[in-house]
């Protein structure tokens, strides 16, 4: 597994806001979507691409183009969603899948409640969104989603992980194509399950809470 942590002072400067308890909703939005395009310059160095020619005003120049199968973005709601928009920007012809997630304020497992994906990935990179990586459950399910479908590789971009998250995830995908890319890597998890310092439930704070 590969993990990248991000080390932009602008990067630090956004999720700092977003930490905030102060932060309302609208601004928390704006930023967590603002982070995803920062972050998902990273996340993508590994794309696969094609070289391509295009005629300029002078002459041919030879470049690149993003490869088929095109890459799938998958957010798990609902937070994920939070940070589609920013993703998609930096690769609007990526395709969206979507997996909904929830996981037990007990017993910290998740559960899946929605599925919305191609049948077959075979061949296809996956990018997963969700901001916050913490026992790790609900990202290693759907890693494990993803492969048996059939994909590549997967890279999630998360804006916080707790190192138990990070380390729990490395061992059950050993020998898989993983990466991940975070804004942040925060201290620890707390006895709820929350990220210390973290920024909170990120669900609640991009849509108020259920
Ligand atoms: C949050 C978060 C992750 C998950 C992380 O979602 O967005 O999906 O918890 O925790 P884990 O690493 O311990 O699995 P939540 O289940 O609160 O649902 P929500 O996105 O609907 O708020
Ligand atoms: N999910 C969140 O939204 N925040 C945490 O700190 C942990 C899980």
């Amino acid at each position: 597994m590969r993990v990248h942590v991000a080390d932009h002072p602008l990067i630090t400067h956004k999720l700092t806001v977003l930490r905030d308890r102060s932060t309302p909703s609208p601004t928390f939005r704006a930023l967590a979507e603002e982070l995803v395009t920062l972050l998902a310059y990273e996340a993508t160095r590994g794309v696969r691409v094609e070289e391509v020619t295009v005629e300029t005003p002078v002459a041919t120049a030879r470049g690149l183009a993003i490869a088929n199968p095109k890459p799938l973005i998958v957010p798990i709601l609902r937070a994920g969603l939070g940070m589609l928009e920013g993703m998609t920007k930096l690769i609007p012809s990526a395709e969206v899948g979507f997996l909904g997630m929830v996981r037990d304020e007990k017993t910290l497992e998740p559960t899946t409640y929605a599925e919305r994906l191609p049948d077959d990935l075979s061949n296809r990179q996956c990018f997963v969104l969700d901001p916050m990586l913490a026992t790790g459950g609900s990202l290693l399910a759907a890693i494990e989603f993803l492969f048996a479908r059939g994909a590549q590789d997967v890279t999630a971009v998360c804006l916080l992980a707790a190192p138990e998250g990070l380390a729990f995830i490395e061992e059950a995908t050993a020998g898989r194509e993983v990466t991940i890319v975070l804004g942040a890597l925060d201290e620890k998890l707390n006895e709820l399950g929350y990220i210390v310092p973290g920024l909170g439930d990120a669900g609640d704070r991009l849509y108020g809470v259920v």
